[in-house]
């Protein structure tokens, strides 16, 4: 290319486990390589300031990556967000515990700057219509990372779905497993009160909600308590959620979503992935992790090296031409968003930008205005947790009811509760 590349400035904020496994190799990737596309052209996406609670994992990345990535400012402490965009950024992502998304990217929707946020997007359907609000008036982009949606044996089934090839879904299972070091180690500091359902059942909501369509019209949970905190207490290990959909047919479907971060260190996966739909023409099995690989090493497997390895994700490999890289579906989903704003600012004449972030906010697979049903799901999760960890267990929200958008049901109670009025 003969042209200077056009720059988009990025920011993060959050630096922990997911930094490391998908936004690390995708920096320093884009850092060597830019990023080419003939509607925007050849563009360099530095990673130029980061924003954590402490700065010592900026600093330890800053050692350990050298020349490896952009030179970039860390910004440490209360703060730190708004320091960052005062630094000046064009995208920013936001990689902290889920319960503090919603007020980086605020802060990042106000400064006008396109943001990325990890999954769960934010926690209740309140906080998602203020963020869709706000990238609205700013004509920015507000995008969830939902990186389940591009596994090629995800985008499979959505295909056979998308060209009537399995039809109509009456029933399924999901369930996903995280191993006791994540709820024990990593993430002790803010898992108290909090549960493994809306950490991890949200990758298969949106799955579901995604790849089926339909409205989400019914949320049951239940789920286990005594390892990771008291068993009457509020934090739990295990869950099992049920939602029902309806669709424009008059039919229904039930999807049971069971989640852990109790399992043990020593299964032979990093996590447990599994799904069943079932059609009426058809049956659809996918296993995540036992996709193919049993691998055995002394001394390491299962625990510096898992048994059943997810080469998939974010698999580390020496290419055949001799090149170290890490790649996979968790990588390509953060590519996908910054090619995604490049084509919004620069992919055709400035006058037509507005028609192109349109384009870009209709697709339902990452845009926050698309993630409704998933927060509805996850607000009524967090709600019925709630009350059954204070002594009302077994309620159940029912969407779009007569008496608001999302009412909770308490067995004995006569009035449900509303935990949001509008319609869903
Ligand atoms: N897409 C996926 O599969 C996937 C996998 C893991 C985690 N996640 C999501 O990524 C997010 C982070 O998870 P993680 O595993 O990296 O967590 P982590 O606990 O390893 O790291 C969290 C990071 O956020 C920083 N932080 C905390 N509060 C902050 C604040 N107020 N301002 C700025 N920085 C702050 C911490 O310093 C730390 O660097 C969560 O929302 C999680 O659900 C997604």
């Amino acid at each position: 290319m003969s042209s200077t590349p056009r720059t988009l400035r990025a920011g993060m904020v959050g630096m922990g486990m997911i930094f490391d496994e998908t936004y690390r190799p995708f920096f320093e990737r884009v850092h060597r390589d830019g990023l080419y596309e003939r509607s925007f052209g050849d563009i360099d996406v530095p990673l130029t300031a980061v924003a954590t609670r402490i700065g010592s994992r900026a600093e330890a990345y800053r050692r350990a990556a050298g020349t490896k990535v952009h030179a970039f400012t860390s910004f440490a402490g209360n703060d730190s967000v708004d320091q960052m965009l005062k630094a000046g950024v064009d995208v920013a992502c936001v990689a902290t515990p889920d319960d503090r998304h919603f007020e980086a990217a605020k802060a990042i929707l106000s400064a006008g700057v396109h943001a990325l946020i990890e999954k769960p997007s934010v926690l209740d359907l309140a906080q998602l219509d203020e963020l869709v609000a706000l990238a609205e008036q700013q004509g920015v982009l507000a995008k969830v990372v939902y990186h389940k949606l591009l596994d090629p044996d995800h985008k499979k089934l959505r295909t056979f779905v998308h060209d009537g090839v399995l039809q109509h879904v009456n029933n399924g299972y999901c369930s996903l497993l995280e191993p006791k070091s994540i709820s024990g180690g990593q993430f002790a500091e803010w898992i108290k009160g909090r549960n493994p359902g809306t950490y991890v059942a949200v990758h298969y909501i949106k799955l579901i909600d995604f790849t089926f369509g339909g409205r989400l019209k019914t949320v049951m949970a239940t789920g286990q308590r005594g390892l990771v905190g008291a068993a009457q207490g509020p934090t739990w290990d295990t869950n099992q959620l049920r939602l029902i959909y309806e669709y424009d047919d008059g039919r229904e479907a039930a999807f049971d979503i069971h989640t852990s971060w109790v399992n043990p260190d020593n299964f032979p996966g990093y996590v447990e992935q599994e799904v069943q739909f079932r059609f009426d023409n058809g049956v659809w099995n996918g296993h995540s992790r036992r996709r193919g690989i049993e691998c055995t090493v002394e001394g390491k497997t299962p625990f510096d090296v898992k048994i059943t390895i997810n080469t998939h994700y974010n698999g580390s490999f020496v290419e055949p031409w001799g090149e170290r890289s890490q790649r996979g579906y968790g990588i390509e989903v953060l590519e996908r968003f910054v090619r995604e704003v490049a084509r919004v600012e620069w992919g055709g004449p400035a006058a037509e930008r507005s028609q192109r972030l349109q384009a870009a906010r209709s697709l339902g697979y990452n845009d926050l205005a698309a993630d409704r049903q998933v927060v509805a799901a996850v607000q009524a999760l967090e709600a019925i947790l709630a009350h059954a960890s204070s002594g009302q267990p077994d309620g159940v929200v029912r969407v779009n009811d007569r008496a608001g958008g999302l009412a909770l049901y308490l067995p004995g109670v006569a009035q449900p509760k509303v935990l949001y009025q509008p319609i869903v």
